[in-house]
């Protein structure tokens, strides 16, 4: 049940992609001084917020006595040690249970899952690569509650799928292991659509455990070809139109969705990720469309003409489903309404959600920029004043965003009986910044509008409007000469001091002295540069990651100014600490590739989450629980690279306090080939959702017919659905409580 097969080398990382050639930006040296702000952590905004939806900055800090024991210390768990095995290792003291799997149905007609390939009916069935997910508390009545302990919809996205490379299909789904070879099967590309896309289910607890309730009317799923709304800035812009919606409003479903957010008025934020790969463009359309400003958009964003999509879905037949997959021109028209030459633009948003009513469409919210999305952070709200919305873009030497509202936050809000209406209220309308980090510990958020010279005079693009800003953001940030980051993972805000945390999992492409275009030098932000042997093969760049935070001038949301250090450094425990390991991990804290992070807003604790292919020869992939400090509570580093010419390349950083097993300590390994991904939590703090994706990722396709060379088989071998030990594995959202009733992370 334990063992564990030689995992074959990952020919190709999905998610590790790069298509990032503009020139890099030199340095400014603004001062900023340091923040030394006092902390507003029980703001009358936060208070009225919390009173509908969750609590998040006064439970941090005035747990209910009555409700949690006395002598509770948060990480008093004794660490999990990294681990090999087919499981997934919690510490003393602590259970879990899986919720809800891939394939598990959505209503009561729907058959129970089979898992040997033979399911149909995905659009009713739970989708795969559990992702980000957000806990919506439910009453009893069945009205939005921010009390709820034991009743809630649970909104999660489904990323993608298992395939062996960037050319094979979902070969978990199908019973033989499905065709990889074009044309694809109508009925298999039927299925593989439906998987993907966003989840929203009912949960409750019955006698002290959760489970999921699969006859919930409240239950649904939006997929590829779910109708969705086209809102903000971009709405009806020519850069919108296709034959599915000529006048720009409209687009079909939401591809690769990451990273979450839950707003202040108790929607799903749900990010898009790596949706370009999905389409395909002929080896000609560059001459087709002219040589057009489009083709400069398109290559941008990762879509060269010859470029082939992920599963060959365009091949599934001539309808206007499968053939919206190929995004080349092939109309006659001047506008696109004839064809889906525009239709990529119609992906890469934040999209909105109502998770208590399946009868509403789902909202693009195009002002906050297009490109590979990860999770949506609310800055604390404050009364009458913006709201932000943090973001990264998880490509090699991508950007980090913020979104500034337009509307000040009124707490009324958080009441709303039109939740999409009031989602619009404060996501249409506003300003949208990129980061560039400064090598003194400053920063600066550049506003992207059209009215900035850098971006109206741009030489390598000419943008018409604010909409094509927001709809071609990368361009606009590589105008502005925004910080190249070391892929922006998750972000999220320290419930107890406001500042902002992003992962930057790792970048394969920082060198000392770049060689070729997407290799950058380190720089105060990303500074490292370093190899790591994972067995004898040698893995250069910043492969194990890290934290990095920034604190708002004056605390304020809407400053255009912050403070920034890095909070951890990823590494082995043994790596060398003079230019790896800064951050000093020992064995029961190292990890490597941090990918999603989430606070709770019960205990406070700091939850990290890895995607890792660097460690993964000593370890699988896990989550770590901290309590971290501020910005600015470490050392300044001088790291000092040698250069082929005997002078040196010295990079200033900003080290975070150095972490104790008090503050730092890993607290779950998951099963083999798997990422731990999403967190959410009852208001309580007493039960914890976690999302294990992809178990057994490192499977090959041919292998569909000898389960022992499957390289796992959770949640089978764990007991949970039909398989057992020679189970197909499957992306699986598990419940972890503590035994003696306490809260998680104590
Ligand atoms: Fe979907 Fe960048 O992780
Ligand atoms: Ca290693
Ligand atoms: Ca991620």
């Amino acid at each position: 049940m334990n063992e564990h097969h030689p995992l074959p080398a990952r020919q190709i990382d999905p998610d590790d992609i790069g298509y990032n050639d503009s020139a890099s930006p030199s340095f400014d040296s603004i001062l900023a001084a340091r923040l030394n702000r006092r902390d507003f952590l029980l703001g009358s905004a936060s208070t009225g917020a919390m009173a509908i939806f969750g609590g998040i900055s006064l439970s941090a800090c005035n747990s209910d006595a009555s409700e949690t024991t006395p002598i509770e210390k948060l990480l008093g768990f004794k660490a999990v040690p990294k681990s090999l095995a087919d499981l997934v290792l919690v510490p003393e003291g602590y259970s879990y249970s899986v919720l809800y799997a891939l394939g598990d149905p959505l209503s009561a007609s729907t058959p129970a899952y089979k898992n040997d390939g033979s399911d149909m009916d995905f659009e009713n069935r739970a989708g795969d690569h559990h992702d980000g997910m957000e806990y919506f508390g439910f009453s009893a009545e069945g009205l939005p509650s921010s009390l709820s302990n034991d009743r809630a919809l649970i909104g999660m996205n489904h990323e993608a799928t298992t395939n062996e490379d960037t050319s094979t299909p979902s070969f978990f789904l199908h019973t033989d292991g499905g065709t990889a070879t074009l044309p694809r099967p109508a009925s298999e590309v039927d299925k593989e659509t439906a998987i993907h896309g966003i989840s929203v289910f009912e949960i409750k607890k019955t006698d002290n455990k959760f489970s999921y309730v699969s006859s919930s009317a409240y239950n649904f799923r939006i997929h590829c070809l779910t109708p969705v709304e086209i809102h903000g800035t971009a709405s009806g812009s020519a850069l919108l139109k296709t034959k599915y919606s000529p006048d720009g409003a409209m687009t079909r479903g939401t591809l690769n969705n990451c990273g979450t957010g839950r707003t202040p008025w108790g929607t799903l934020l749900s990010g898009e990720e790596n949706w370009s790969g999905y389409f395909t463009r002929s080896a000609t359309d560059d001459a087709a469309r002219g040589t057009d400003k489009s083709v400069t958009s398109l290559n941008r964003y990762g879509r060269k003409q010859g470029a082939a999509s992920r599963h060959g879905w365009e091949t599934g037949g001539s309808d206007d489903k499968y053939q919206r997959w190929n995004i080349s021109k092939t109309g006659t028209s001047t506008d696109g309404s004839d064809d889906y030459r525009n239709e990529l633009n119609g992906m890469g948003y934040i999209v909105e959600v109502d998770p208590y009513d399946r009868t509403r469409k789902a909202r693009k919210h195009t002002a906050l920029g297009r490109f590979a999305h990860e999770a949506a952070a609310f800055s604390r709200p404050v009364e009458g004043k913006p709201l932000a919305v943090y973001q990264g873009d998880d490509s090699r030497n991508e950007y980090i965003y913020k979104w500034v509202s337009s509307a000040n936050w009124s707490s009324a809000d958080a009441n709303s009986s039109d939740r999409l209406a009031t989602g619009s209220k404060y996501l249409d309308s506003g300003k949208l910044y990129v980061a560039k980090f400064n090598a003194d510990g400053s920063g600066q958020w550049i506003e992207l509008s059209i009215a900035n010279a850098s971006i109206a005079a741009y030489a390598a693009y000419t943008f018409a409007d604010q909409a094509d800003v927001c709809v071609n953001s990368r361009l606009a940030g590589d105008a502005v000469s925004a910080t190249k980051m070391d892929r922006p993972e998750w972000c999220n805000v320290n419930p107890a001091t406001g500042e902002v945390y992003f992962t930057l999992t790792n970048n394969s492409n920082r060198r000392v002295e770049p060689s070729s275009s997407p290799q950058l030098a380190p720089d105060s932000a990303n500074p490292r540069y370093y190899t790591d042997m994972k067995g004898s093969t040698e893995q250069k760049g910043n492969p194990n990651g890290h934290i990095i935070r920034i604190a708002e001038s004056g605390g304020e949301a809407s400053a255009t100014g912050f403070t920034w250090d890095v909070y951890l450094f990823g590494a082995e425990s043994t790596a060398s600490t003079a230019g790896v390991n800064l951050s000093n991990l020992t064995a029961d804290q190292d990890f490597s590739s941090p990918d999603g992070l989430v606070f709770s807003t019960s205990t406070g604790i700091c939850w990290i989450q890895t995607d890792d292919g660097a460690y993964s020869d000593v370890t699988n992939c896990m989550m770590l629980a901290a309590l971290p400090g501020k910005v600015g509570d470490g050392n300044k580093l001088t790291l000092s690279y040698a250069k082929a010419d005997g002078s040196k390349l010295n990079v200033d950083t900003y080290v975070g306090k150095q972490p104790t097993t008090d503050t730092l300590k890993r607290f779950l390994v998951g099963p083999a080939a798997c990422e731990i991904t999403g967190a959410c939590e009852t208001p309580d703090g007493k039960a914890l959702f976690i999302n294990i994706q992809h178990p057994g990722e490192t499977t090959a396709r041919t292998n569909i017919a000898d389960p022992s060379k499957y390289t796992s088989h959770w949640p089978g071998n764990a007991g949970y659905g039909s398989g057992g030990s020679s189970a197909r594995p499957r992306s699986a959202t598990i419940v972890i409580t503590k035994n003696d009733g306490g809260r998680v992370g104590s």
